[in-house]
């Protein structure tokens, strides 16, 4: 089976092929970044986003096809990210799907973004359900028992701030470009984390759930009582907010370790999936917390953390595979939790 990946739902245009198999294949995987449309701007603008993704996603659809050396014929079925995300590049990427999938007769399958994220160890590792998820990206920090595909049970929620957006808006203050994730990582090298030391939110509370808001307030108020032309204090600076990103983030995973394992004994692995994944100190951390469980520990590469089109078109294999094919007037859902019985979080009184 042969799938074409539509992803649109934030600021990548990206389209992948990937093929059915023991094990399955990335066929072809393309990312176009918008970043230099949005820089100007600070942040991403939705509806320049929609109009670079109108114009960037035929061309990619033929490069994608290309590369994987087969026609539109040899194509079994059209996914794309249906949700959650902003709502014009979620238009212009289903609409392109449903408009090949009708032309050629294929099914076409709307695709959870999130599911994406969440199904992509299956792709890269092959792991098997039921699998506790970290999924931490520029919108989402969230930790889920993986059930099965469509079914997910949320052990903990951000209350205020995704993982990735504390990494944005510090990078931001630093003077550092976007995404912040990777400038942050970078700038952390060789910097000093005990150097500025930040807090710990949450940290020894009960429960899976996340904030950094409180972080973030304390990030700004350090940041800006430092020079930051002093590369030397940057590098600190980066070394401390990562530190103390990853440390929560640890914190919390471990927590919901020992409720998912007590849930499930029968758990396979920890896999950690989304932007901020693909972070080499997060996932080393990560990785000794999962061994410390006797747990293996599965993060895909870097390029299959942040957002691609391979795992919207894999999650479409693992959709059509059931028979979980959608018709062709599904809604694009800008809000689109993963479990449709998970609280909203609320900030803590
Ligand atoms: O999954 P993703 O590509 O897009 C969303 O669905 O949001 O995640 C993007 C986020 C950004 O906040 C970016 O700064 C963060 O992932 N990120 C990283 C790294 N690479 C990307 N954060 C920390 N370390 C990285 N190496
Ligand atoms: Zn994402």
């Amino acid at each position: 089976m042969n799938v074409l990946g539509i992803e649109t739902s934030c600021d990548e245009t990206a389209v992948a092929v990937v093929s059915d198999g023991t094990p399955p294949r990335v066929r072809a995987n393309l990312v176009q970044s918008q970043l230099a449309e949005h820089a100007v701007y600070g942040g991403i603008v939705p509806e320049i986003a929609a109009r670079a993704h109108l114009d960037l996603l035929d061309r990619l659809i033929r490069a994608a096809l290309d590369e994987a050396a087969i026609g539109l014929d040899a194509i079994d079925g059209v996914a794309a990210a249906a949700g959650p995300g902003l709502i014009g590049g979620l238009i212009v990427g289903t609409m392109a799907a449903k408009g090949i999938a009708w032309a050629g007769n294929k099914p076409y399958v709307a695709v959870n973004h999130l599911e994406a994220h969440a199904l992509t160890a299956r792709l890269t590792d092959s792991v098997t359900f039921p699998y506790l998820l970290l999924l931490v990206s520029g919108g989402h920090s969230q930790l889920l028992a993986c059930i099965g595909v469509g079914r997910y049970r949320q052990l903990g929620t951000t209350l205020d701030d995704a993982a990735g957006e504390a990494f944005d808006k510090s990078a931001k203050l630093l003077g550092l470009a976007q995404p912040g994730g990777p400038a942050i990582e970078r700038a952390a090298r060789t910097g000093n984390p005990r150097r500025f030391p930040l807090p710990r939110p949450m940290r020894g509370r009960d429960g899976c759930d996340f904030s950094f808001s409180g972080l973030k307030t304390a990030i700004r108020e350090r940041v800006l009582a430092c020079d930051v032309a002093d590369p030397g204090i940057v590098a600190d600076l980066a070394a401390a907010i990562e530190q103390a990103i990853c440390d929560t983030l640890v914190d919390r995973t471990a927590i919901a370790l020992r409720r998912f394992r007590a849930q499930h004994p029968a758990g396979t692995a920890l896999v950690a999936a989304g932007g901020v994944a693909a972070n080499a100190r997060l996932r080393a951390r990560l990785a000794a917390l999962a061994d410390d469980a006797s747990l293996g520990f599965v993060a895909p590469p870097a390029g299959l953390c942040t957002d691609n089109g391979a795992m919207i078109a894999w999650a479409g294999v693992e959709r059509l595979r059931l028979g979980l094919a959608d018709p062709l007037d599904a809604p694009v859902r800008p809000r689109w939790p993963l479990d449709p019985g998970a609280y909203t979080a609320k900030p803590p009184r």
